[in-house]
Parts: C-alpha cells; structure tokens; sequence
C-alpha cells in the first residue's frame, strides 16, 4: 500500500498545480500505511506517595512485528519489552528514584509500578517500534499527578478563646506540608461558611521539602442567632482530589459574664434567683467548653 501510493505521487512529481492535490493523497496514504497504531495510553493519576498502579499502553500492529515497546516518565527510558529477546522485560533506573517497576507482573504495555514518591508527577510517554526495515514507531502520553498527603488533620487556631457577643471571631484552618496544598472549607454550625467571612491566604510552603502548608481565614462576628447552647461550633474540612479528607471542630463560646447580663435583663423579675441559676450555668458551661476545646 505505502509503495503504491508513493508511486502515484512520483509520477506527478514535477506538475505544480497538483501539488494540493497530493499533499491531501499523500496524507490519506499515510493514514492507510500506519498497520501499527497505539489505542490506549492510560495511567492511574492521582497516586499517593508511597503508592502504585498500573500503567496501560495498548496497541494494534496489524501485521507489523513489533521491535520494541518503552515506558518513558519525561525523558527516562524505565521499561521495556521486547518480544524477540531474553528476558522480554527490561527496566532501567532513573534519577531519583521516582518509581519501582514490579517486573514479574509487568508484560507488554501494561507495566505495575509502586513506591512513587513525587517525582514520578509528570508526562509518562509509550513509544512501539515496529521491526526493521520501517521501524515505524508510534508514540502517546499520558500525565501522572502524585500527592503527598498531610501529616496530621486541619488544625483550629483562634485569636482569642471567647468572645462578647457582636464582637468579630477570627479563626485559621491551617493543613501542614502536602502536595498540592489541601483545599480548605469552613462551615459555621454545620452551614458552609458565607464567603464574604472567608480570608483566603498563599499557602506557606517549606523550602526543604517543597510541601505546603493551606491556610484559610474566617472571620465573623457573633451574632445572637449563631449561638446554639452559648456556642457557635466552626468546622472545617481539608481534602485533596478523593483521596485526603479530614475534619476538626471547635466550639467557641460567647463571653458568659455579658452573656448572663442579658439573661437577667430579659428576666427581671426573678432577678435573684436567675443570677444565681446562670452563675451555676455559667460554670457548668465554661467546664464543658474546657473538656470539649
Ligand atoms: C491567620 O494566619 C495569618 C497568616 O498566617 C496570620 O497573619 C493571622 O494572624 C492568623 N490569624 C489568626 C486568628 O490566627
């Protein structure tokens, strides 16, 4: 097929006015000659650190015997079979140590890789050669994004530990070192936070390593309405793609003594016996929110 189609443009070589036309056969020539083609390059993205998968490279060779086939990450050659030789399955190390090959399950395309560390983030590249004299060789990617999960859930931090009413609260959701940064949500008594009281920030990122640390501001102040049980409970949630996702709770209470003040304005006939019931109350609530901070 190849050397028909490449006889035809011969013969036409020299007349100008064709050459469009043969530039269009030409293309739909190449289409015709390609017998080996790659159908499917696919690999398992995203991974944890620490973790592995399969990678996937498949093929028709329609009727080309094949000389090669290779797993490249960027430009590292780490695998390759070659059905004509003994052993079929090579691989190669590549800097850095990104990957490990698990050899006896690994054949043709499909190649089993484990401990990846986040080097192994990047183009993955499958290149099939077709056997002398063409060597026609066919090549496809795919790309590969490893994390590395946080050391230790979302952590609260406050500017102070209680609050008059009406006052503004300000609370940090910080995750330490991963990659990429946590995505951050807060929620205020279980609602998603309005996102005017959200203060986003760059996340910190440690030289060393290269991990970064998320970190999302909200600041609001307290109402009355917010307050369930003296207290209005912040959560927030840290997660990255589906495969991180942790949660931490604090209780924030209003200032008791204010917030008893308005008890007893609101109950002024009892007057005495309220002040002493939410004296009792306030040191029964200030003991709860000790054990649950
Ligand atoms: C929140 O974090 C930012 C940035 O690190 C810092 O400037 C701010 O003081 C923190 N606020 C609180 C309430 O911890």
């Amino acid at each position: 097929m190849r050397c028909r189609c490449w006889w035809m443009i011969m013969d036409d070589v020299n007349t100008s006015t064709t050459l469009l036309a043969l530039l269009a056969l030409l293309a739909s020539c190449t289409e015709v000659v390609e017998g080996l083609h790659i159908t499917k390059v696919h690999v398992p993205t995203p991974v944890a650190v620490g973790e592995g998968g399969v990678l996937e490279c498949e093929f028709v060779d329609e009727g080309e015997s094949i000389y090669a086939l290779k797993w490249y990450l960027g430009l590292d050659e780490f695998y390759r079979w070659t059905p004509a030789e003994t052993p079929q399955v090579k691989t190669f190390p590549v800097r850095g140590d990104p990957l490990a090959v698990d050899t006896g399950a690994s054949h043709r395309g499909r190649v089993k890789v484990y401990d990846v560390t986040l080097g192994a983030s990047g183009v993955f590249r499958c290149e099939v050669s077709a056997e002398a004299p063409d060597f026609h060789t066919e090549s496809d990617v795919a790309t590969m994004v490893v994390v590395d999960l946080p050391d230790e859930d979302p952590r609260l931090s406050r500017s102070s530990l209680s609050h008059q009413l009406h006052e503004a609260v300000s609370v940090n959701c910080s995750s330490t070192r991963s990659q990429p940064p946590a995505a951050l949500t807060f929620y205020v008594n279980q609602e998603l936070a309005d996102p005017g009281w959200l203060i986003p920030y760059p996340p910190q990122e440690d030289p060393e390593t290269g991990l970064e640390t998320a970190v999302l501001g909200l600041r609001f102040p307290l109402r009355p309405r917010l307050l369930q049980g003296g207290a209005v409970s912040v959560k927030c949630t840290a997660s990255i793609f589906d495969l991180y996702w942790a949660s931490t709770e604090a209780l924030i209470p209003a200032d008791l003594p204010y917030h008893a003040s308005i008890m007893e304005g609101r109950a002024a006939a009892g007057r005495g016996w309220c002040a002493r019931v939410s004296n009792l109350a306030r040191v029964l609530t200030a003991s709860v929110l000790l054990l649950t901070l």
